[in-house]
């Protein structure tokens, strides 16, 4: 099938339709009043999570949530509280990722990175606080019925977020930088880049894939599929994010540019040429596409979806 690079009606429809239910609920979510079992939510670190939050971001994870658990029958408002649960880890790791002892960054989604609107202090405790309130929303009746459903999905969470997934992507990403030790960047090789992007921005892409097939108690085989497509998904995604650094624009993309070779960031696109990465996303798309076959035309959105992330431009 040729791959579309142009805009995608439909999609982007769904997109935002995704995006303003979920908007909605981490709104809801990051209210200044305490919870039940809550004493009280100091203005400083509720404004700086509500900074980290809320206002820009694409969705892209809450929208593959809730799209991948349409395929099972189940309406977005069954599925938002996941998703939203997964936005709050993903907006957590932005909050540290920016942190000058990462990426040291300073513009984030369009705006001062949260580190820079507060403190080094209120960034890091407003990540604490989005992560650990992403597995309270998680784990609430209210996120499913079932508690083993919303237990499986708080392991799979856990397991996509820490050390053998997002966490420890994260150290790798520093290690090949050379921050550590005797500081040298290493030169890691093709198959340790994917799989430090694999763990570092894969992790919570497959884990959105595979949430709403748990959601939707799909069977093995449609579970396993949309995982793989997850995984491919979320190679993608850091391929078109590494050239956006490369060939992007600030303004558009809403963040700085042009950081990561000068950092020694391990990326493919700083190993193989821009060429090589486009001829690779073009390739990634086939193959994510390949994956939903059994899902027939209903998964049309989700390979619509595969190709905005790899042909994207912020
Ligand atoms: C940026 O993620 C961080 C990476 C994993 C590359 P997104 O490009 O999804 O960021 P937002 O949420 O749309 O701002
Ligand atoms: C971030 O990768 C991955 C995360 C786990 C946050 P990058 O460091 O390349 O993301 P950007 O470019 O800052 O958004
Ligand atoms: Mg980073
Ligand atoms: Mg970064
Ligand atoms: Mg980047």
């Amino acid at each position: 099938m040729p791959v579309a690079t142009a805009a995608d009606p439909a999609f982007e429809t769904r997109l935002a339709a995704a995006a303003d239910h979920v908007e909605a609920a981490l709104a809801a979510l990051l209210s200044g009043d305490p919870a039940a079992g809550e004493t009280a939510r100091p203005e400083r670190l509720i404004a700086a999570m509500r900074h980290g939050v809320l206002a820009g971001g694409k969705r892209l994870r809450p929208f593959l949530v809730i799209e991948s658990a349409a395929l099972f029958g189940l309406a977005p408002e069954a599925a938002v509280r996941a998703a939203a649960a997964l936005e709050l880890v993903h907006c957590y790791s932005l909050v540290h990722d920016d942190l000058p002892a990462m990426d040291d960054d300073d513009v984030r989604r369009g705006r001062p990175t949260v580190h820079k609107a507060y403190d080094e202090a209120s960034a890091i405790l407003a990540g604490d606080a989005l992560l650990t309130l992403a597995f309270d929303v998680m784990a609430s009746p209210e996120t499913h019925a079932d508690p083993a459903v919303r237990a499986e999905l708080v392991v799979m969470l856990a397991r996509a977020a820490g050390v053998g997934g997002m966490a420890g992507g994260q150290v790798l990403d520093l290690t090949a930088e050379g921050r550590f030790a005797d500081g040298r960047p290493l030169s890691l090789a093709d198959a340790e880049i994917r799989r430090l992007q694999a763990m570092k921005t894969g992790a919570l892409i497959r884990f959105a894939c595979e949430a709403g097939a748990v959601l939707g108690r799909a069977p093995g085989d449609r579970r396993a599929a949309l995982a793989a497509y997850g995984e491919t998904v979320g190679l993608a995604f850091q391929i078109a994010d590494d050239l956006i650094d490369v060939e992007g624009d600030a303004a558009e993309a809403g963040k700085a540019t042009g950081k990561d070779a000068a950092r020694g960031k391990g990326t493919l696109v700083s190993l193989n040429g821009t060429t090589w990465a486009r001829d690779e996303l073009t390739r990634l798309v086939s193959d994510a596409e390949a994956k939903l076959a059994a899902f027939g035309e209903r998964a049309g959105v989700l390979a619509a979806a595969a190709r905005f992330v790899a042909f994207r431009t912020a």
